[in-house]
């Protein structure tokens, strides 16, 4: 087993469509462990450096404002492989090329309101689990219902 956190975004248009407990049921129901949950306004520096990679790219101010226009949900889920099997139940950037079944396609009609960010890599997930949480709004504990996700 590989046990890795990863930061997930319920972005703005998910809080204000009321979709957070569908979306985070989601996770529960996956067998994957919440271990820090917050509502968060994203400033303008947070989203900067939060989307560092796409400064550069003609979406990034529309994608600034976007995630920045109102309360967004930030979380941190565990599990195994948990930064991969987050990703797939999230589906592609574009809504309309995601699977059915995966959030984005489910509840999205276009890239630029996508619902909900989750990191892409290890390295991303340790960077911006760190931006958006600290050490101790993370917490450990153990679901009693382990040993029947787990072998
Ligand atoms: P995220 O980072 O939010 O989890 O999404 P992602 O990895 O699937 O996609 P990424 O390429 O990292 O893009 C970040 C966010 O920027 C917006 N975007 N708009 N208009 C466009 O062409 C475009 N491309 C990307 C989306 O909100 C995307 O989630
Ligand atoms: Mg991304």
């Amino acid at each position: 087993m590989a046990i890795e956190k990863t930061l997930i975004l319920l972005k703005p248009d998910a809080v204000q469509r009321g979709l957070m407990g569908e979306i985070v049921s989601r996770f529960e129901k996956k067998g994957l462990k919440a271990v820090g949950m917050k509502l968060v306004n994203v400033t303008k520096e947070l989203a900067h450096t939060h989307y560092a990679e796409h400064k550069e790219k003609p979406f990034f101010k529309g994608l600034v404002e976007f995630i920045t226009a109102g309360p967004t949900l930030s979380m941190v889920v565990e599990g195994d492989n948990a930064i991969a099997v987050v990703r797939k139940l999230v589906g592609a950037t574009n809504p309309q090329n995601a699977d059915p079944g995966t959030i984005r396609h489910d509840f999205g009609m276009v890239t630029g309101r996508n619902l909900i960010h989750a990191s892409d890599s290890a390295a991303s997930a340790a960077r911006e689990i760190a931006l958006f949480f600290k050490k101790e709004e993370i917490i450990e504990y153990k679901l009693v219902h382990e040993k029947w996700v787990y072998e």
